[in-house]
């Protein structure tokens, strides 16, 4: 059965280069692995009242696809030098339940950050990489994908989105990089130091 990874942009907007980079990344996967997209879109702000057995529906859909998946990919904005409060706000929901484990414990993650900036983006990655690592998750360190300057970088043919060659090699490295660590133990050995930290709290 082929393993899937879970696609995610981290910008809503109708045309983003973010979610045209999302879709770029997808084609690159190796056979034996399928993208599964899902759109953040229906994902309301936090709330802890509502977490539990009644979640709204997309989240437990997403946290369904997530514990399903070899990895996930995210291509998002910077906003502010930061992540944009979207990516935060599914963060904050997907790492909950906490025990006895969330859909992120060993999910390896690898990601990518477009942006019309000549020099930022790099702080939206390395904040991104960080949350989902303190959540439980793991995130592929290198290579940082940062695509600057994007309006000059993406085209559109035959309504399929291109990317420049440098850029493309760069986000299908990525990719691979991430389906590297999927094909390893590092999921399971993450779950196994998870799973002895809850134990070794609740004891
Ligand atoms: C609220 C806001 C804050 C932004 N802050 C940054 C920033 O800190 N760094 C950056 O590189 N670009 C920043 N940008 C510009 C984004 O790179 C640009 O809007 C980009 O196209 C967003 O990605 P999208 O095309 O996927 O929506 C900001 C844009 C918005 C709307």
């Amino acid at each position: 059965m082929a393993k899937s990874i879970v696609f995610l942009s981290g910008s809503l907007r109708e045309g983003s280069f973010n979610t045209r980079l999302a879709r770029i990344a997808a084609r690159s996967l190796p056979e034996g692995y399928d993208a599964v997209f899902f759109d953040l879109k229906g994902i309301p702000p936090y709330n802890a009242d509502e977490d539990g057995d009644n979640s709204p529906a997309d989240v437990v859909e997403l946290r369904r696809l997530i514990h399903d998946a070899a990895g996930v990919f995210w291509a998002t904005p910077e906003y502010n030098y930061a992540v944009p409060g979207i990516v935060k706000n599914v963060i904050d929901w997907i790492s909950r339940p906490i025990f006895p484990q969330n859909c992120l414990v060993g999910k390896p993650m690898n990601a990518a950050v477009a942006t019309i900036s000549t020099t930022n983006g790099a702080r939206a990655l390395s904040e991104l990489k960080r949350m989902w690592n303190t959540s439980g998750g793991f995130s592929v360190p290198l290579p940082d994908c940062v695509i600057t300057m994007a309006g000059t970088k993406f085209s559109e043919a035959d309504g399929v989105d291109e990317l420049d060659a440098t850029s493309a090699k760069m986000v299908a490295l990525a990719v691979a990089c991430l389906v590297r660590v999927c094909e390893t133990n590092a999921p399971e050995t993450l779950a196994a130091n998870w799973q002895a930290y809850v134990k070794a709290l609740s004891s």
